[in-house]
């Protein structure tokens, strides 16, 4: 997928998708589902790494999982989620932070968090020939200014910063913007007053494509749920079964059987036995 492809299925009527993936098998498998765009979301932080939030993960560690999720990428669009305090630096770090995720990551383009505040960053990373991805509404990284994680946009005043939020971002050269937990009758309205597809994530029905964190919707994460998390598969679970009966099986004697072990000629087994006995 190119950018272009992304941006055609828009004008096509046709929905983007796009799913989060931390290593070579998620990459993979999203990949061969024929997910649109995959995105090294900075979730992976809670997600994968066990923090308590996105805040402290680094570039380092983000380049280092989009590396593994590339190797097993050969269809979606690879989009690299810049992390807290590595693109609101000054723009020459900010185009060397997200020059990393294409040159080292093999990331297609970088996604950044913010809106009107964020535009003149979007043009400098545009000017430098990275594509970047938009995210407004509910930004992770920056919730406990927006008042914890909440629904944005639902009042009349917060609605207009985030359609002029959304209208800067595109003037700024995004290509896409990703809109969280904003209220659907609202992100209907960008939707239709934007070139570029919006993706939602807690968005409703009506945006060019939909958006979600993939270990919640394979319930692969344990703290919480979001309300607008569909689970298409429940393997929390699933793996906690498949490790408790490993563990009874080894304990209790029935693992492994013949089936998992390897045999040996009797003839040959007889010559050891044999030779020591001669010693
Ligand atoms: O980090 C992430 O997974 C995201 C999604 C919520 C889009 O930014």
């Amino acid at each position: 997928m190119t950018i272009p492809d992304i941006q055609r299925k828009k004008q096509e009527g046709r929905k983007i998708t796009l799913l989060t993936a931390y290593d070579y098998p998620s990459g993979r498998l999203i990949d061969e589902a024929g997910v649109d765009i995959i995105l090294i979301g900075d979730s992976l932080a809670m997600t994968v790494l066990g923090y308590e939030s996105t805040v402290p993960i680094t570039m380092d560690e983000m380049v280092h999982h989009a590396k593994a999720v590339k190797r097993g990428v050969k269809y979606g669009l690879i989009v690299g989620d810049m992390p807290f305090m590595t693109y609101n630096i000054g723009e020459k770090e900010t185009v060397r932070n997200a020059g990393k995720f294409i040159k080292e990551g093999g990331c297609g383009a970088v996604k950044i968090e913010g809106g009107i505040e964020m535009a003149a960053i979007v043009k400098t990373l545009v000017k430098a020939g990275i594509p970047v991805l938009g995210h407004i509404g509910l930004t992770p990284q920056t919730a406990t200014q927006l008042g914890g994680f909440k629904v944005q946009g639902k009042d009349a005043k917060s609605a207009q910063r985030l359609i002029d939020s959304a209208l800067a971002l595109e003037k700024a050269g995004c290509f896409a913007v990703i809109l969280e937990c904003v209220p659907d009758k609202l992100a209907k309205l960008i939707t239709e007053k934007l070139e570029i597809p919006t993706i939602g994530i807690g968005a409703g029905v009506y945006c060019d494509g939909q958006a979600l964190v993939t270990n919640d919707m394979i319930g692969l994460f344990d703290r919480f749920t979001p309300k607008f998390v569909k689970k298409y598969a429940d393997l929390w679970p699933l793996l906690l079964n498949a490790f408790k009966r490993y563990k009874d099986e080894v304990e209790g004697g029935k693992f492994p059987t013949e089936e998992h072990s390897f045999t040996m000629n009797d003839s040959e087994f007889i010559k050891i036995k044999i030779k020591r006995r001669a010693k």
